[in-house]
C-alpha cells in the first residue's frame, strides 16, 4: 500500500493496455477501472482519435471522486489518445487531481500523442505529474507473443509511480 489514494483507469481493445494496467494495479495495490465502449467502434477509432473526438462509453463512468492520484492508460491511435479516453477525461471530474498519463502504442515513443493527452487532461483541470509510453501490440501481432513484456511494463510503471509518490507526498 502506498500513502496516497491512487487508482488506475484504462481503455483497451486488443488487450495490451489491459495487461499493463492489470500488472500495474496488482504490483502497486491500486484499484483498477476499465472503460468500455457502449457499442464496438471498430476501425473508426483511428479517425475519431485523429479528430480529437470522444466516443460513447458504457455508463456509469468510474467513480473516481475519492481518489487524489490517477494513472490513466490508453492505446495510441493515429498519434492521439483513444476517443474512449477522451470521453473519460472530458466527463470525469479531474479538477485538482494529479494524473500520470500512459500511452500504449506500436511505436517506441509517442511524444506528440502524450503531449496531446497532457493538454486534454490539463484542460480538464488535472495536474499532469508525468507521462510514459509503453510498447504494446504491433499490427497483426498476437498478444501471447508479448504478454511477458507487457507484464514487465506494468511492474516498471509501478516502480515509477512508487518513486513519484515518495518524492511528492
Ligand atoms: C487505427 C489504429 C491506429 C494506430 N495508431 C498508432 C499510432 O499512431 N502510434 C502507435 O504507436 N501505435 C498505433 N496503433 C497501434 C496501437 O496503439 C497498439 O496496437 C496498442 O498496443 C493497442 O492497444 P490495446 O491492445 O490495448 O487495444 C494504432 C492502432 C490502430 C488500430
Amino acid at each position: 500500500m502506498i500513502g496516497v489514494k491512487l487508482c488506475a483507469v484504462y481503455y483497451s481493445r486488443s488487450g495490451s493496455t489491459k495487461e499493463i494496467a492489470e500488472s500495474f494495479s496488482d504490483s502497486i495495490g491500486a484499484e483498477l477501472f476499465k472503460l468500455e465502449d457502449k457499442k464496438p467502434l471498430k476501425s473508426i477509432s483511428g479517425l475519431y482519435a485523429l479528430l480529437g473526438l470522444g466516443s460513447p462509453l458504457k455508463e456509469p463512468l468510474p467513480d473516481i471522486g475519492s481518489f487524489e492520484f490517477l494513472v490513466l492508460l490508453t492505446p495510441i491511435y493515429a498519434w492521439h489518445p483513444s476517443p474512449q479516453m477522451n470521453t473519460f477525461v472530458n466527463n470525469a471530474d479531474l479538477k485538482g487531481k494529479s494524473v500520470f498519463l500512459v500511452g500504449v502504442g506500436a511505436g517506441e515513443t509517442n511524444e506528440k500523442a502524450l503531449k496531446r493527452f497532457s493538454a486534454k487532461a490539463e484542460k480538464a483541470g488535472a495536474k499532469v505529474v508525468g507521462t510514459k509510453n509503453f510498447k504494446g501490440l504491433q499490427i497483426k501481432q498476437d498478444l501471447k507473443e508479448v504478454k511477458s513484456n507487457l507484464i514487465e511494463s506494468g511492474k516498471q510503471l509501478a516502480g515509477i509511480i512508487e518513486r513519484l509518490v515518495q518524492q511528492t507526498w
